[in-house]
Parts: C-alpha cells; structure tokens; sequence
C-alpha cells in the first residue's frame, strides 16, 4: 500500500523509483510508426495515392515518408530530371490523399539530390541510425515486390523493416515473396511504364493523373508530349503523314505478334525524326556528335541521306528525353538493318517499308504477309530495299548485306 504525501513533501525512494519505470515503460512503448514509401515517381499517378492510401489506412503511421529515388536501381534511367520529377511529386502525390495522411507525408528528397544510385539497404540504414525509435514499414508496388530477387541485401532489408504490398489487376498472388503483408484492396492497373508509353504516343491519360501533374507534363512537354507537336512543325507535311502511317501498321504489328504496341508506336513516331535535319547537314551533325555510324565517311560520301536513321536516334535521346533503348536501336535499325535485330526493329523495318503511304507494287501484299508471317515480310522488304539500291547502281553499306547474308543462311 502506498502512504498518502502531504503536499510539499517530495516522494519517497520507492514512489520516485516506480514513477521512473513507468515513465521509462511508456517510453519504451512509443515507437514511432513509420510508413515509407519509395519509387520513381515518373510520374507519380492515382495508383500510387491508392497504395499509399491503403497502406496508411492499414498501417496508421504516425508519420509517411515518400522517398523518390534519383534512379531507381532495378529501372531505366529516368526519362525526365530529377528537379521536374520532385515538382510533378509535390504537386501529383499529396494532394491525392485524404487530409489525415496528407498532414503526415513528408518528401525526402536525399536520394533524388544525391545525383547517384541509392540502394534501398543505404537509406533504411542511415533512418535506422539517425532514428532508434522508428518502426519501419515499406510498400511497394507489386512490380518491384516481384522483382525481390534483385534486389540488394535482401536479408538485412527484411530485418530493418515490415515489407507491404497490393496486387495491381494481373499480378499472381505466388508471385509476391512470403515475407511481405498483402494489402487486399482494389488497385486501379496502371503503372508510370504505360503512362510514360501513352503520354509519348499522345494518348489522354489525364484520367490517371492529378490535374496540376497533367498540366505541367504538357506544359514542360514531358515524356514525349510534345513529340507529336514537334514532328508536324519541323517535318515536311508528306514526312508527317508517312510517320502517323508507319506509326498505325507498327502499333497493329506490335498487337499481332505480341510486342508492346505503345512502344512500337513511339519507336515509329521517331523513326524519321532526323529528317528534321536538312541532307547536307546530317553529315555534320553525325561528326559533332561523335556519332558511331560505322563506315560513316564513305556513308557521308555515297548515301549521306542513310544517316538520318543514327541522327534520329541521337535526336531521340538528347531532344525528345527518349531513353528507352529497345526503341532507340528499332530508330538506329530502321535504315540500313543490323546482322542481329530484335522483333521490334524488324516491326518497324517493315512498317516502314510498307505503310499505307508506300505505292511501290509491293507495299500491299508485303503489308498483308506481314500479318501472317512477320519473318517472311521482313525478308522480302530488305530483298525489295536492295534491288532497288541495286537496280539504281548505288552503294549498298555492308551492314545491310551481312544482314541478308544471315537471312539466306538460315535454313
Ligand atoms: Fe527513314
Ligand atoms: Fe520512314
């Protein structure tokens, strides 16, 4: 039993010592519950809010982090900067959440500002260190929890905090690791891959984005919006309605022989992009910017016009921010070919050769084969390209007759 104090008089040993492990205990108690959110962000959508929502909800964090990676080490390098990419993040995310969350959200913007890779194990280290009263929790998108195998320090990422997840439609349950925590609630199916995909082939996607993100994607003509723009202004008219022409047979080509349609439509809306530059000058551009055109001074002296293909995809990189490189080396392939060339680029090689603008005797029943067997119309639009060359007497470089060499040997 506990003797009553008189007031003034201080509290005896016990009394004092009780108060102090109770107020130890009470401090032991209090973790701070923190929910960390990381990605790309490029660009942040409503599927990101939905998760983070979800998270929130399930989690109830006393404090939400969201840490957008300068380059996220299992993605491309991003195709926009980093400080467009934090505005997009400030204006897109937030706002999406309901005011409990959105109160308790803080951007750490130490990886984007690090201007390097920052492995995941890094960040949750030092959060640990400079915060021993923080309980960790991580979610992420069910693309990068299917890709766990890659990631690095899997067993110590495990240990330094709660992993969470929520299936995006057509993602398989086996697919996600045993130690992550399902969040069972409906995600929107997008993904920052598609919108950067649709954007650029100039498809509305504001259903998926903020309004202001929306606005300020067009407005800075981010992820390729303004390719579409561009190309009608500096291409000649003839140049623009053969690109939207390839474009259409790419994108029916992609669905037929099960390539990303959005990737063969940007792949054909750039294809011809160096034409933009005038014939006389591709050979100067190539020069001073180190193009590596192989065999590129008798090139520039007999077909300078070939050049066009290594200009555009140099055009497509440093211009349009493309960094996609299956789509780069379909703009590089389009010309003069490749010995060793992937579905997309024979895609395009043919929808080039063949779109509904060619009037060459050809061009339709090549376009029908192409449906049916993509190899064959492949190999009769290079042997229809060189007896031309041919048949004009011209110079034939020798990347094009290795690749009909490796054709013919095939049995
Ligand atoms: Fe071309
Ligand atoms: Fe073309």
């Amino acid at each position: 039993m506990i003797a009553k104090r008189r007031r003034g008089e201080l509290p005896d040993q016990d009394a004092r010592e009780r108060a102090g492990t109770a107020l130890d205990q009470i401090k032991y108690n209090h973790r701070v519950k923190v929910l960390i959110f990381g990605g790309s962000f490029d660009p942040p959508h409503i599927g990101h809010a939905t998760l983070l929502k979800a998270a929130a909800d399930l989690i109830k964090p006393d404090r939400i982090l969201v840490i957008p990676a300068f380059r996220a080490p299992l993605k491309n390098p991003q195709t926009v900067p980093a400080a467009d990419r934090l505005r997009l993040l400030k204006l897109g995310l937030p706002p999406m959440l309901p005011p409990r969350w959105r109160r308790i959200v803080h951007i750490d913007t130490r990886e984007l500002l690090s201007r390097r890779r920052v492995y995941t194990v890094e960040t949750l280290t030092r959060l640990k260190a400079e915060h021993s009263d923080w309980e960790l929790n991580f979610v992420i998108g069910s693309d990068w929890a299917t890709a766990w195998s890659k990631w690095r320090a899997r067993k110590q990422l495990t240990r330094l905090c709660r992993w969470w997840t929520a299936l995006r439609p057509g993602t398989p349950r086996r697919r996600i690791p045993e130690h992550f925590t399902l969040i069972r609630r409906p995600m929107p199916d997008v993904s920052s891959t598609d919108l950067r995909a649709n954007l650029a082939a100039g498809l509305d996607c504001s259903r998926w984005l903020h309004p202001r993100v929306a606005i300020l994607i067009a407005r800075r003509g981010l992820y390729g919006t303004g390719l579409s723009a561009a190309l009608k202004s500096d291409l000649d008219p003839e140049r623009f309605v053969h690109t939207l022409a390839v474009r259409r047979l790419a994108e029916a080509l992609a669905r037929r022989w099960n390539e990303d349609p959005r990737r063969a439509s940007l792949a054909a809306l750039l294809h011809d992009c160096g034409r933009m530059i005038n014939k006389k000058r591709l050979t100067r551009y190539a020069l001073d910017h180190g193009l590596q055109v192989p065999l590129l001074r008798t090139v520039a002296r007999r077909q300078p016009g070939l050049l066009h293909a290594y200009v555009g995809e140099d055009l497509a990189r440093r211009r349009f921010g493309c960094r996609d490189h299956a789509v780069l080396r379909a703009v590089r392939n389009h010309t003069l070919g490749s010995p060793s060339m992937s579905r997309l680029d024979r895609i395009l090689y043919v929808a080039d050769s063949v779109s509904e603008d060619r009037r060459h005797p050809q061009a339709a029943p090549l376009r029908r084969l192409a449906f049916q067997d993509l190899e064959a119309a492949f190999t009769a639009s290079l042997a229809a390209k060189l007896s031309h060359a041919v048949g004009q007497g011209a110079w034939v470089h020798p990347l094009s007759i290795s690749l009909w060499n490796r054709l013919c040997a095939k049995p």
